[in-house]
């Protein structure tokens, strides 16, 4: 017996041990009530193509008991389906490993090799130490780790157009490029076992095989710093391919690489020319294997589409296509041979977030027909994506979409806020016959209305449907009221979500901006943490991020950044302080250290360069765009006041952070650097009332974009300044209660109205919440006057806008230089619909959701709340309503973990757990009480507690 058959026996032998829980003390026969589910790599479900050594491996528990926990786990990684089918864990066989960790397990088994394909499940051992059913089988398998491991060249179709190609770049009024075809045909000879292929582009591509496309996943290979960074991307093939004549054929377009990007008409910003690599790998069963890569054998040429641009829309001349290009035996004699381009020299990496797909349809709720032979079809939700459009007709019919998110008094379509994007989609007709389907390839708009024209006849509802894309995140939160208007602004943040979340967080679909603004994905991820599992998309953009970090130290305010070269970009305070903000959430959403190791180097130089050029404490120097708390309303806060509350937010997070991945000396450093910024704005902006301004009167009027917008800073008190200096816990304890009303008297100046703006919006009501101003936060939420959150909403919104003025019954739209319906930043207000309308959060202290707390906070105005929300640890609810004084909480805590809930309770009053006194009830302690709430220990399982609650008043 080899050594190799002997280990597997050895293995076979101590997993059939372990199987009948003999190991560990764990006890016989009786199968736990525990179910092992949702198996994670790298936050991935099954991932291809992993270029992360030493994955972290994570799953979750259900059990309908009480109490129930996991004592301990085993994990076993196979090379083969079949070895891990008999218990065989070559690659990794952690033996029971008392534990009770079920995320972020960092594997730590055989070295994986390129290409390696993993096979893993999981057993666990409950808190009575019975073992649960073996959890299904997952997998996922490595990339190309090696630079050499890639034989592929990149390839390009030659510009027929010489001239063309030297204009490039000078001349903005071009008319657009088509995208190229290429194919290459190979046989097959023998049976197949395994087909992989290995894309990327500089550019954006689109696999076929044998005239089938390779997958589902849109504008791949993805938007990063393409000149540090490009991604590619692993897909099984084995059933595309066939014995005897294949071809692999691939459209190659100009996406984000060297099509339009940033505003009024740039372009080429990372390069002029497309490019595509491929690599074709092939195993044989009978151990042989193949490879075909993309080489200067590749035929091109161009075809039907005739441009197709992210911004300026597509044009497909259906009378050019060239049925079976993509299939053998298709005479491809006039095609010209690829030619072969360099080879970038940006680190090629496989993709680590979840695609961009289709993920729903729309069917129009309305037609109208404004002017003749104009139609304009209403989805009745504002999306991101683009339409499929249905026809028959004869050939070389001309039919244009037009999109548009909003219509103008006289019901055609509001166009003048896309700047220079067309948004429109050209389709000619091919006249075959019969219907035709056609949907645009390498663009998407940000719409609510289509504008048809050139149809034949009349179209009706169903020649339209709407296509809905964006990056896959997976849902994870509900949140419901008794509100209906309020349940529309929850539904409305999560379309904004989906709309700008594609690739990278992005600002807005619909005009010629589209760019990853880091201070709207800073105000945003927590909120987006709770409605999506976004652990994976943003540990991607943090690489984005760090790339577009100059080699002075500061953090981009756009990330990719629009330069391809290192631009002279400054801190932007708010903005390029996302660079910590965002590792800090997403470790404290789940409990994900690595995501700060990975980047703590980048974060440390970010500090240093802060420091550097502002040795008073005071942040004033290189402050970028400084849009301080952009798109408030006559309520600018002082730029030094905002940029010196966020350098005190980033060194109270390096300080945490520090703390978490072991760094004491690190976290001492920057908790001295808060101490020292906190002195330095007491001194300069907290008066002994507790009032919030520049105490010297200094006019902080520095910086102001764009020209024409008036954004200059503030002089004196503003929503965001208190909101800033309390939650940063800027303002000594002896005045946090003055500053506080002073807060509310400024709300209370206003009307009881918001003013404040990205910065401020986010915080205000967590804040008021916390302060003991409940009741102003809800009065806020309520209102449905200018400005609100819900004023959009009463005027017809199904998206967040960019502006709280958007459009206004008074003024009509805001200027349209800068005036989108469907920006995220605003709905940040989600974090306390969830966090403290439900009362769902994680413990600061038990990061990523281990210990659970459940808050709810009732207000006047609403009679239930129920979230629910999928956690990195299982799912969890609150739910509360309140009938008559009768408070009934519903509550899930999920397996292995504990919470902390905070009943609403009048004093004096008793609470009960399903009939029973609460702190009697199996997995329910008391812990205390305070104003107005009774707090328990709770171990996971579903519990109902009822309590009395005087109904709260209404501000
Ligand atoms: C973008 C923003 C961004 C801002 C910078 C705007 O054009 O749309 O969302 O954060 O510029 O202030």
């Amino acid at each position: 017996m080899n050594g190799q058959k002997m280990q597997c026996v050895l293995w076979s032998i101590v997993m059939l041990t372990a199987g009948l829980g003999v190991l560990a003390g764990c006890s016989r026969g009786k199968v736990s009530d525990m179910q092992v589910t949702g198996l994670r790599c790298e936050y991935l479900a099954n991932p291809l193509g992993i270029d992360e050594p030493e994955p972290r491996l994570g799953w979750m528990l259900e059990s309908p008991v009480r109490g129930q926990k996991q004592a301990a786990y085993r994990i076993l990684v196979a090379s083969s389906e079949e070895n891990l089918a008999r218990g065989v864990g070559d690659l990794w066989d952690t033996g029971v490993v008392e534990s009770d960790r079920t995320s972020q397990i960092v594997y730590s088994g055989k070295s994986l090799r390129s290409r390696q394909r993993c096979w893993w499940n999981v057993r666990a051992w409950d808190r009575d130490r019975h073992g649960t059913a073996v959890s299904e089988m997952a997998f996922w398998t490595m990339g190309l780790l090696d630079r050499d491991d890639w034989k592929a060249e990149w390839i390009g179709m030659e510009n027929p157009d010489e001239e063309y190609v030297r204009q490039l770049g000078k001349n903005p009024d071009l008319p657009l490029n088509s995208p190229s075809y290429l194919r290459k045909a190979f046989t097959v000879d023998r049976t197949v076992a395994h087909a992989s292929v290995y894309a990327s582009a500089l550019g954006l591509y689109e696999l076929h095989i044998n005239g089938r496309r390779v997958g589902s996943d849109y504008f791949t290979p993805g938007w990063t710093q393409y000149n540090k960074r490009i991604q590619y991307q692993t897909y099984d093939v084995t059933g595309l391919i066939q014995e005897g004549g294949n071809v692999i054929g691939a459209i190659l377009a100009e996406g984000w690489y060297s099509g339009h990007l940033s505003w009024m008409g740039s372009r080429w910003i990372y390069g002029t020319e497309n490019s595509l690599c491929v690599q074709f790998e092939i195993e044989y069963a009978d151990g042989s294997s193949d490879i075909v890569v993309s080489d200067g054998t590749w035929r091109c040429t161009s075809g039907p589409i005739m441009y197709s641009s992210l911004y300026m829309g597509e044009m497909y001349d259906a009378t050019k296509e060239m049925p079976g290009w993509d299939t053998s035996g298709f005479d491809d004699n006039g095609w010209r041979l690829a030619v072969i381009r360099e080879k970038p020299e940006a680190l090629l990496v496989a993709q680590r977030s979840q695609p961009v797909h289709v993920t729903g349809t729309i069917t129009p709720v309305n037609m109208s027909e404004p002017k003749k032979g104009v139609f304009v079809f209403d989805l009745g939700q504002n999306i991101v994506g683009w339409v499929r459009l249905k026809v028959t007709a004869g050939p070389g019919v001309r039919i244009t979409l037009r999109h548009a998110e909003r219509l103008n008094a006289d019901g055609t379509i509001y166009t003048a806020n896309l700047r220079t994007a067309k948004s429109e989609d050209v389709y000619i007709t091919r006249g075959s016959g019969g219907a035709e389907l056609y949907e645009p390839h390498f663009t998407f708009h940000g719409f609510q209305y289509v504008e048809v024209t050139g149809f034949p006849g009349a179209p009706a509802i169903e020649n339209i449907t709407g296509i809905v894309v964006h990056s896959d995140t997976p849902p994870a939160g509900t949140f419901e009221c008794s509100n209906p208007l309020v349940n529309r602004l929850a539904a409305n943040i999560q379309w904004g979500q989906r709309g700008n979340f594609l690739s990278v967080p992005t600002d807005c679909p619909q005009r010629d901006e589209r760019l990853g603004w880091m201070g709207d994905a800073q105000v945003f991820i927590r909120t987006a943490s709770y409605n999506m599992d976004v652990a994976a998309f943003f540990t991607k953009w943090m690489y984005d991020v760090a790339d577009a970090q100059t080699s002075e130290g500061a953090f981009c305010y756009i990330s990719p950044s629009t330069t391809a070269v290192e631009g002279d970009w400054e801190a932007a305070p708010a903005w390029s302080d996302a660079g910590v903000i965002i590792p800090w959430t997403i470790h404290h959403v789940y409990g994900d250290t690595r995501i700060i190791e990975k980047h703590w180097n980048s974060m440390v130089r970010y500090m240093d360069y802060l420091g550097a050029v502002n040795p008073d404490y005071i942040r004033k120097n290189k402050l970028g765009g400084n849009w301080g708390d952009w798109l408030s309303i006559d309520d600018d806060t002082p730029k030094y006041l905002l940029a010196t509350a966020f350098w005190a937010f980033d060194a109270r997070l390096m300080g945490d952070m520090a703390e978490d991945i072991g760094k004491t000396d690190d976290a001492e450093k920057y908790r001295m650097l808060f101490a020292r910024i906190q002195e330095a704005f007491q001194k300069k902006y907290v008066s002994p009332d507790g009032r919030i301004f520049p105490l010297e009167g200094d006019v902080e009027k520095v910086g102001s974009y764009p020209p024409n917008h008036n954004y200059t800073g503030g002089i004196g008190e503003s929503q965001t300044g208190y909101l800033l200096a309390l939650y940063l816990d800027l303002v000594p304890g002896d005045l946090r209660a003055k500053a506080a009303e002073h807060l509310v008297r400024k709300i209370g100046e206003k009307n009881w109205h918001l003013s404040s703006g990205f910065i401020g919006g986010r915080l205000l009501n967590p804040v008021l919440s916390g302060t003991g101003y409940n009741d102003v936060a809800y009065k806020l939420l309520l209102t449905d006057t200018y400005p609100s959150w819900l004023y959009p909403v009463t005027n017809g919104a199904t998206t967040i806008w960019e502006r709280w003025d958007g459009w206004t019954k008074e003024k009509g739209f805001q200027d349209p230089l800068m005036n989108s319906f469907n920006h995220y930043s605003l709905g940040a207000v989600g974090e306390w619909l969830y966090g403290y309308v439900a009362g769902i959060d994680t413990d600061p202290a038990a990061p990523g959701y281990k210990r659970i707390v459940i808050r709810p906070c009732p207000g006047a105005g609403l009679d239930y709340a129920h979230a629910v929300y999928e956690s990195i640890h299982g799912r969890i609810v609150s739910g509360w309503k309140l009938e008559g004084s009768t408070f009934t909480l519903d509550v899930t805590i999920p397996p292995n973990t504990t919470a902390a809930v905070w009943v609403p309770s009048d004093e004096g009053s008793a609470v009960t757990e399903s009939g029973v006194p609460a702190g009697e009830a199996e997995g329910v302690t008391f812990t205390g009480r305070e104003a107005g709430r009774a707090s328990f220990e709770v171990l996971s399982g579903t519990y109902r507690f009822t309590s009395t609650v005087s109904h709260p008043k209404e501000l």
